[in-house]
């Protein structure tokens, strides 16, 4: 029988409940890893957890705030201590709050900023120490096309993107040549943060929610929207021995939505 690409690999995903978290999850388990699954909505993110042992894989699920420094500590102590290793981090929690600049709160501001950032700043904080001691790890920071090009409307979310964006290049140059850290930058992707985008600005005024697959049309040149298995399978290979000379890099799964202007003479 043929060995499994993530086989004896223990894997740490945030924001696993739904969307491309709980992609990235059930992709990663079907290829051997075990997956440590985390998520702000504990229920559910058991219920992920449940599905993949269902199908046969290896998971297990914690509930989570990732901006929540003291829980960080508690998780990376449990994973360590139960399985005395790990090779992988995807810092895929994340929220995007919709508001015109001069309409965004302070709050808001600092929200997106407090789990888009502060909360991938704390998951390499508490994660890369393990994959130290376990010898070698690969690292995935869930940016967004909007961590490359400015986004109207979602200027926060932008700004935070792009940081991600260079902390991830700064970390690959900081841990190499033990730990490989990469970003990853989806583009339209059909999950349900498209319907809380302007619904949880404060400011919001009972906007209607966005459709991925209006924007995807118009948008991208391949005219569909993402699945969260098209990000899967980019960060699988990212945590895959197959990438091990690719670090510092940014893998855009797009539809080719940032390849250039869309009009076709
Ligand atoms: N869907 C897209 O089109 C798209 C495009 C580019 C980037 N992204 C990024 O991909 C990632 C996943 O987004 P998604 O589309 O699957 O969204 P989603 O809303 O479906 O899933 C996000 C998950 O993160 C969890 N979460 C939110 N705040 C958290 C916190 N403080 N601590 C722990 N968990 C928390 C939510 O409960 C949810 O399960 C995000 O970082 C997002 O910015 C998504």
């Amino acid at each position: 029988m043929t060995k499994k690409t993530l086989e004896g690999k223990v894997v740490l995903i945030t924001g696993a409940a739904a969307g491309i978290g709980a992609g990235c999850a059930r992709a990663l388990a079907a290829e051997g890893a075990h997956v440590v699954l985390t998520d702000i909505d504990g229920a559910r993110v058991q219920q992920t957890a449940e599905s993949i042992r269902g199908s046969g894989g290896h998971a297990e699920a914690h509930q989570q705030d990732v901006t929540d420094e003291a829980r960080w500590v508690e998780i990376a102590a449990q994973v360590e201590q139960r399985h005395g290793r790990l090779d992988g981090l995807v810092a895929n929690a994340g929220i995007g709050i919709g508001a015109p600049m001069v309409e965004m709160t302070l709050a808001d501001w600092r929200k997106t900023h407090a789990v888009n950032v502060e909360g991938v700043f704390l998951s390499c904080k508490h994660t890369i120490p393990a994959m130290l001691r376990t010898g070698s790890g690969s690292v995935v920071l869930m940016s967004s096309v909007a961590g490359m090009r400015g986004a109207a409307g979602l200027s926060a979310y932008s700004a935070s993107k792009g940081a991600v964006r260079l902390f991830g290049k700064s970390l690959a140059i900081e841990y190499g040549p033990k730990i490989r850290v990469n970003t990853v930058h989806p583009g339209i992707i059909d999950t349900e943060i498209w319907a809380k985008i302007p619904a949880d600005a404060e400011n919001s005024r009972g906007k209607a929610p966005m459709d991925p697959h209006e924007i995807a049309r118009h948008f991208a040149p391949l005219t569909r929207s993402g699945t969260p298995d098209d990000i899967a399978q980019a960060v699988l290979w990212l945590l895959s021995d197959a990438s091990s000379y690719v670090s510092g890099i940014e893998m855009v799964v797009d539809g080719a939505m940032t390849a250039g202007g869309f009009f076709k003479p």
